[in-house]
């Protein structure tokens, strides 16, 4: 059990010229972190830096997924586009784009595992490529006046790995804020996240960095901080399906009351939201994402597994919801 509040919790937290009440940043989670998703987590969170889905420059350029960037305008509170491509010169324009778009910060993926994208030196293949991380960082910087930041691992592999050395030169080149994942790209999402690497790194960095991998609840937070002294911390996979974790997080280290988990009712009626908004959003394409998020979000209470199961083959929008009301009418809200 932890108990400390850390040090700097309750200060703003300065990234360049601008400024965050929350420590808690939200994960960009492609596949899941979309305006519809960051509209929950930001009902709890309203101050949290919350990220779109990674976005690729190039495609950007062709003309897909500027609706990824454009529909920042509509939101309330801080948002953070992530991008991620090997071509300096169309990461500066995709940060151009999303800077008119209204976006808080441009974040560079420097950590993607994929295969597919890491093989042509994008996400976790800069770490290889440091010459050119440096490049990029460099044009985006010169490209645009909101802060330019990177997210990273480790390193790419265990034998390999030096993410002090990595971790200065991100900052040599410009990064204005380092989101450190305690893992390398080798290890993918196995193991577990290694913090003491993360401390190492914010001992000999003069800018701000975040902590991610495996926090999960406040009390993960609170220890994450403790270990690393870490500035923030960064939250995923605890938030797919609980997009309260954020804001849970961020009461937590204020010192504030922490807000209820909640209840069955909630939860199916929040996945029931969810549900309408994707399906208003997407039509029928909505069904398919929602059926990941309403799985995530409808467990804990008798019935739940049934309930994912038959949301799972649910071939329409009508019968997920009938399903839900059915789901929520035979709770014991007693
Ligand atoms: C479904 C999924 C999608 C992800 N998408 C992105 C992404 O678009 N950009 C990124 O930098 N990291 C992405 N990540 C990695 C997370 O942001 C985070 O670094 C990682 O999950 C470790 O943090 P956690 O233990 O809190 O989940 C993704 C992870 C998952 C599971």
């Amino acid at each position: 059990m932890i108990a400390t509040i850390s040090a700097t919790a309750g200060s703003p937290l300065a990234i360049g010229p601008r400024q965050l009440r929350c420590r808690v940043l939200q994960s960009p989670l492609a596949g899941v972190s979309d305006r519809i998703f960051r509209g929950l987590v930001r009902r709890w969170a309203p101050d949290a830096l919350l990220f779109t889905e990674m976005v690729n420059a190039t495609s950007l350029e062709l003309g897909y997924g500027l609706q990824k960037v454009e529909e920042l305008g509509q939101e309330a509170g801080p948002i953070g586009v992530q991008l991620f491509d090997y071509r300096p010169q169309a990461m500066a324009e995709a940060a151009r784009r999303a800077e008119a778009a209204g976006a808080f910060l441009i974040d560079i993926n420097m950590g993607c595992p994929v295969k597919k994208i890491a093989k042509k030196g994008g996400g976790s293949g800069l770490i290889r490529e440091p010459d050119l991380a440096a490049r990029i960082m460099d044009t985006v910087a010169g490209a645009v006046s909101i802060p330019v930041t990177v997210k990273t691992r480790l390193g790419w592999c265990g034998s390999d790995a030096d993410p002090v050395t990595w971790c200065r030169q991100l900052q040599h080149a410009g990064a204005q804020l380092l989101t450190l994942h305690g893992r390398t790209r080798e290890q993918g999402f196995k193991g577990q996240a290694d913090w003491q690497a993360i401390a190492a790194v914010k001992r000999t960095l003069r800018i701000p960095v975040i902590a991610n991998g495996d926090i999960n609840s406040p009390d993960d937070a609170l220890r994450c901080l403790d270990v690393t002294g870490a500035d923030g911390v960064m939250v995923g996979r605890g938030t797919m399906g609980s997009p309260w974790l954020v804001g849970q997080i961020d009461a937590a280290l204020d010192g504030r009351p922490v807000p209820a988990t909640p209840s069955a009712a909630e939860r199916i009626a929040l996945a029931r939201e969810q549900l309408l908004a994707l399906v208003a959003a997407k039509g029928n394409h909505g069904l398919l994402i929602a059926r990941k998020h309403m799985g995530w979000t409808c467990t804990g209470f008798p019935g739940a597994p049934q309930l994912r199961h038959a949301l799972m083959r649910a071939p329409t929008p009508a019968d997920a919801l009938a399903l839900l009301d059915q789901a929520y009418g035979s709770l014991d809200l007693a």
